[in-house]
């Protein structure tokens, strides 16, 4: 099965190679407004497939996306430090308004999964400039890789696989970001159990910290290597994956309900991108929380 990656930048040549080690696909196509890079990193990615997985990987452009089942839309500028993702808004929101209408027309049946942040803004822009055209399915990458985060540390305060930890982060894939901490179990147990049972103090102090620790990653590691990759490339992938295995996965993926903006609950993703959203179960304070981070977004969104 055939993944497009527009934008061969390091967010969208990362989801790449992590496609190509994970055997994601059979065929991979970067497409980039710089050819010269799409086609350089087309081949050094490719040089990867013979030690992992036979996957086919070229660089071209819009008019060879045809047929792909899923496309990543990666392109446009990252975060520098002490920027935030919204402050980007203006700039990728002009390269989406050129990008989108050709990826369409290129694969109009293909799910199309944004990566390029504000994640949830540029999401509801894809949603809105295809609207009028068809039901091509639209997802953003959203929180994905802050439950990810938020699951790796809950572990690490366990002693387990993050496997064995199920946790979400919902709303704005940024500063306004939810823990749903109600919700979160370890190995089969609510986590106050568990870490109660672990001897551990499940406080304030404890959601603090680790709250402060997902939502300040990005800018951590970006304040000491300038941009974030590795993790989002994967989570990228990993969605990939669930679309094109139709694997039925619950992943807090970035979707617009009707009439609304995108942002991330706990959604069944399969074959046609986003089958079904499931509601968490929130305490009040989470559900405040909620309505708050969506605020951002709409607040946001009304510039487009
Ligand atoms: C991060 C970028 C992908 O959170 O927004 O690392």
């Amino acid at each position: 099965m055939k993944v497009g990656v527009v934008g061969a930048g390091l967010v969208g040549a990362t989801a790449a190679f992590a496609m190509v080690l994970r055997g994601s696909c059979s065929e991979l196509l970067m497409v980039d407004k710089n050819e010269q890079r799409a086609e350089a990193e087309a081949a050094d990615i490719a040089h990867a497939a013979p030690m992992s997985h036979a996957v086919r990987v070229s660089s071209g452009g819009y008019e060879q996306l045809s047929g792909a089942r899923v496309v990543v839309l990666a392109a446009g500028v990252n975060q520098t430090p002490g920027e935030s993702r919204l402050d980007l808004l203006a700039r990728n929101a002009a390269v989406f308004r050129e990008v989108v209408p050709q990826v369409a027309r290129a694969a109009p049946d293909a799910v199309l999964l944004v990566a390029t942040n504000p994640v949830d803004v540029l999401t509801t822009l894809t949603a809105r400039l295809l609207a009028h055209s068809s039901a091509q399915p639209v997802i953003g990458s959203g929180t994905v890789l802050d439950s990810a985060r938020f699951r790796s540390l809950l572990a690490g305060q366990s002693g387990l696989d993050p496997q064995n930890v199920h946790g979400y982060v919902i709303g704005e894939h940024g500063d306004s970001e939810v823990l749903a901490w109600s919700g979160v179990s370890v190995a089969g147990q609510p986590l106050g159990e568990f870490l109660k049972g672990r001897g551990i103090l499940f406080d304030d102090v404890f959601r603090l910290e680790i709250g402060a620790a997902v939502r300040g990653a990005a800018a951590k590691i970006i304040g000491g290597k300038q941009a974030t990759y590795y993790g989002i490339g994967a989570a990228l992938a990993r969605i990939t994956e669930a679309v094109l295995r139709d694997r039925r996965s619950v992943l807090t993926v970035s979707a617009a309900a009707p009439g609304d903006v995108a942002y991330s609950l706990p959604r069944v993703v399969g074959g046609a991108g986003v089958l079904e959203t499931l509601m968490p179960k929130l305490d009040a304070p989470e559900q405040e929380a909620l309505e708050r981070s969506v605020a951002v977004i709409r607040e946001a969104a009304a510039h487009l």
